[in-house]
């Protein structure tokens, strides 16, 4: 039995979802479409949340009209949600001390899921980026060859002295402790450790982040084991970006079946997936699949998006500065119909391997929002409208129900 496959919507849940569905709808049709349901036999369907979908509250970039919008497609669409920042390391932790937690915003956004029959996703314990400096500082000062500009990750990481290897185990193992506990039995599903693989070639597998410099390759399997203690029923996961390069994958199996020797638990493999509309399509993403999948766990596509930017289809990285200013160039041109082909072809992979895909995660609720603003890479437009790329995603579903009906 897939352990995320039993869900509900509560019955005022599910009138707001038909309204909005049935206003929203591309086809115009009377019944509504909604992703969540159209695909409830192969995984859920998720979306990250930000704080002004959590909260119900605008300002800022979105008005709030434009929020209700966001928050109404949100409940519609989706059976599960990520929060975008709010449960990151500098956010719901960003003091050291007994009153160092923020955990408003966190706690908004669980009980919205709770709220609304959807499965609130932790995201994430152990990561060299949004991290504040506090966790990394102390009185040693740090080698000479951490500080050059060329010690990958370090540039907008902390460069001043250092802890020691003990106080930084004991720093994590608390904050893992304090976050995974209070959320123990509400949230299902941890990212424990995000983007420990290094990109580029095979030689180095491990990012050379501040974690692994100063604790060591351990800091992986104490993050799991740590958050294991704290809640011994979530399902822990080891998530990264980039599972579509096979010299990447190669060390995501190296990484992953050398926790597994030493009998540390980790429980499904989270691939991003942050994909560019030149290369994303089914051989791609089911190759990808078919070699994760040989790590006999169960796969979640954790924060999928597709850039239709120029400028953003040159790697197939996921660094935070690189795709945020990823804008030159406009768009490919026929953006919108090559996004629904692409869109298309990675469904099809997620509905073929769907004993082992478990859930898909869009990261963001529309264009608008998204992190890729500019390459405007999902599903609904900036007025929460369906663009073609939705109706594709539809049309997987709709075949896949007709292949298996025969
Ligand atoms: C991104 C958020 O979408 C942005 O709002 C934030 O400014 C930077 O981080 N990999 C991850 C996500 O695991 O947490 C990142 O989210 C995108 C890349």
């Amino acid at each position: 039995m897939k352990p995320f496959h039993q869900n509900s919507t509560p019955a005022t849940g599910w009138m707001m979802a038909w309204l909005l569905a049935a206003a929203t709808c591309s086809q115009g049709a009377d019944a509504p479409i909604l992703l969540r349901d159209v695909f409830k036999e192969h995984f859920l369907v998720g979306t990250a949340i930000n704080r002004s979908i959590a909260t119900g509250v605008g300002g800022g970039r979105r008005a709030q009209d434009q929020v209700d919008g966001d928050v109404a497609l949100t409940k519609a669409q989706f059976n599960q949600i990520t929060a975008e920042n709010d449960m990151k390391w500098q956010l719901i932790h960003p003091r050291e001390g007994a009153d160092g937690y923020d955990f408003a915003p966190a706690d908004a956004f669980v009980e919205f899921g709770q709220r609304h029959g959807m499965h609130p996703v932790g995201h994430t314990l152990v990561w060299h980026s949004q991290t504040p400096n506090w966790v990394f500082a102390g009185t040693i000062p740090p080698p000479e060859s951490a500080t050059g500009p060329t010690s990958e990750g370090s540039r907008r990481e902390y460069a001043g002295p250092r802890t020691s290897r003990e106080e930084l185990i004991e720093r994590m193992r608390d904050h893992i402790h304090t976050v995974v506990g209070r959320y123990k039995g509400k949230i299902k599903a941890w990212d424990v450790v995000n983007e420990a693989l290094a990109d580029g070639g095979p030689e180095k597998v491990l990012r050379d982040s501040l974690w692994l410099q100063i604790i060591g390759p351990d800091y992986i399997a104490k993050a799991f084991q740590y958050a294991h203690e704290a809640d011994p029923d979530a399902i822990l996961r080891y998530n990264d970006y980039g599972l579509e390069n096979p010299v990447k994958i190669q060390k995501l199996v190296t990484l992953i079946s050398s926790l597994q020797e030493q009998g540390v638990p980790v429980h499904a493999i989270g691939t991003q997936a942050h994909l560019n509309v030149s290369t994303a399509g089914f051989d791609q993403m089911d190759r990808s699949l078919s070699e994760i999948a040989r790590l006999g766990l169960p796969i979640h596509v954790t924060e999928l998006d597709i850039n239709t930017a120029s400028g953003g289809q040159r790697g197939t990285g996921a660094d935070i500065g690189a795709n945020a200013a990823a804008t030159q160039g406009g768009q490919v041109s026929d953006a919108d119909r090559r996004l629904a082909d692409a869109y298309a072809g990675v469904f099809r992979a997620f509905v073929k391997h769907h004993q082992s895909v478990e859930m898909v995660t869009f990261w963001g609720v529309n264009d608008a929002v998204s992190w890729r603003r500019f390459g405007s890479p999902l599903l609904f437009d900036g007025d929460n409208r369906p663009k073609p790329a939705f109706d594709a995603v539809i049309r997987v579903a709709t075949e896949a129900r007709a292949t298996s009906d025969q």
